[in-house]
């Protein structure tokens, strides 16, 4: 079932989320949903908070769905090694329409629990480590535009503001 994505200024996309203690068949719909979530927006990663759900889980496939082993599933993850910086563009389904390049790390490690309920190692470089970095923001309450400062922060916070005064938000 795809549903709703959440967007800037609603309370469970800015408060950490809370590790898994058992992957429930509750948990494994709710990956499914994620997953069927994102790639209908079409987005390349997704957050459980973004479908208001507050507990440590993403879903994210840098393929958009071309390359079937591309599909990462991370239960209670943690960025274990970052290394190297990377500038590009980085935008979020949560902050549709606005974008911004912003540093990185180049290279993320972050280890977790598949959806199988194993451990795993997933090593990215590029889009992937910025992809992997980006979603582990979401579990703790930190959406991109929150990493930025100055002027390129206060136009987007502004112009959400007032999307959202006329409703359009
Ligand atoms: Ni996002």
């Amino acid at each position: 079932m795809i549903r709703p994505v959440l967007r800037y200024g609603e309370q469970v996309l800015h408060q950490a989320a809370a590790p898994i203690t058992e992957i429930t068949p509750d948990i494994q719909q709710l990956i499914d949903d994620m997953v069927q979530t994102m790639y209908a927006a079409p987005g390349i990663g997704l957050a459980a908070t973004q479908v208001g759900v507050p507990l440590r889980i993403f879903v994210a496939d840098v393929s958009g769905g071309h390359n079937p082993g591309d599909l990462v599933t991370f239960i209670n993850p943690e960025v274990v090694e970052v290394d190297g910086t990377q500038y590009e563009d980085e935008g979020c389904l949560s902050v549709p329409g606005f974008n911004a390049t912003m540093a990185r790390p180049a290279r993320a490690v972050v280890k977790g629990l598949a959806r199988n309920g194993r451990e795993q190692v997933i090593e990215g470089t590029g889009l992937l480590a910025r992809c992997l970095q980006h979603e582990m923001d979401h579990l703790d309450g930190t959406l991109f535009v929150d990493r930025l400062r100055g002027l390129q922060k206060d136009l987007i916070v502004r112009r959400i503001r007032k999307l959202s005064r006329s409703g359009k938000w």
